[in-house]
């Protein structure tokens, strides 16, 4: 496993990889080398098989307190673009990982913290978790994909409330939004999120990476480009072993026994 000085990724024996962002002394603000070791560390998750991929922050106070303020106060237009492009190229490697990603929200969400959360599959909030698009409080808007999947998940009067006064929500608020799908108890959160994570991993992999392509291809297609691809897709798995298997099992009584 490579070595990165501010993520970890590890693996657990049901192939679930956790992606930790760990700078906590900075609150897990993402400055260019730790985006391009989590650009790294997805490719070697999906190289190494990952079945699910659990996204966190290390330590108690935050999941990713955003962008690196620091690095962004000085960027000129190209240079801001240059990291704009970066961020967008984690948050699609995310949106795009051949299975489930789990963000679990283990603190404050802020900016380009909200938004690697957004490309996620399912968010799963603590309790005290604190979330928000904050960036209108520093001159800027969302340069991470945040003012477009925002909208997509909560609404569009939402979103523009949440972007255009840079509002801090707290978990229940966020869940009321549909921002994030579970709320819980916040040492629960690591346990809960890993018992999710293991029955995604329990699934049949493929069919669960088609379904993830559908359902991405549900918000970048029309209806009727997304309904043929649908049926391609579904076409498409007869044949494999998990199809046979699934419905061979389902026909036996007996439990499936996935690739
Ligand atoms: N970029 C760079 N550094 C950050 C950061 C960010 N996004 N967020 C927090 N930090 C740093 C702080 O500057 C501080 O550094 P210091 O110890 O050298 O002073 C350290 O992390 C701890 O943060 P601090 O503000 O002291 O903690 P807090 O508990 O009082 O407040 C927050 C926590 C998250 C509410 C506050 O840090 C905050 O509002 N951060 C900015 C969030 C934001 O706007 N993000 C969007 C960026 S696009």
């Amino acid at each position: 496993m490579s070595d990165w000085e501010t993520i970890r990724l590890e693996f657990d024996s049901d192939d679930v990889a956790t992606l930790t962002v760990d700078r906590p002394d900075r609150l897990n603000a993402l400055n260019v080398d730790t985006l391009e070791a989590i650009e790294d560390a997805l490719e070697e998750a999906e190289r190494e098989g990952a079945r699910a991929l659990v996204l966190t922050g290390a330590g108690d106070d935050a999941f990713v307190a955003g962008a690196d303020i620091g690095y962004m106060r000085e960027l000129s237009t190209p240079e801001a673009q240059a990291y704009a492009e970066l961020g967008h190229r984690v948050a699609d490697k995310i949106e795009r990982f051949p299975a489930p990603v789990i963000a679990a929200i283990n603190g404050y969400a802020f900016g380009g913290g909200c938004e690697l959360a957004l490309a996620a599959d399912l968010r799963v909030a603590s309790e005290d978790a604190v979330v928000g698009q904050t960036e209108i409080d520093l001159g800027i808007v969302p340069g991470w994909g945040g003012s477009q999947r925002l909208p997509r998940l909560v609404g569009d009067e939402i979103a523009r409330r949440l972007i255009f006064f840079g509002e801090r929500i707290d978990a229940q608020d966020a869940h009321e939004h549909g921002l994030v799908g579970e709320v819980v108890a916040s040492d629960q959160l690591d346990d809960h999120v890993a018992d999710l994570a293991a029955d995604l991993a329990a699934k049949p992999a493929y069919a669960l990476r088609t379904a993830k392509e559908l359902l991405n291809q549900a918000h970048e297609t029309g209806q009727e480009a997304g309904l043929r691809y649908e049926r391609r897709a579904w076409s498409g798995l007869f044949g494999t072993h998990d199809q046979r298997e699934g419905m061979a099992a389902f026909l036996d009584d007996r439990e499936p026994d996935w690739e």
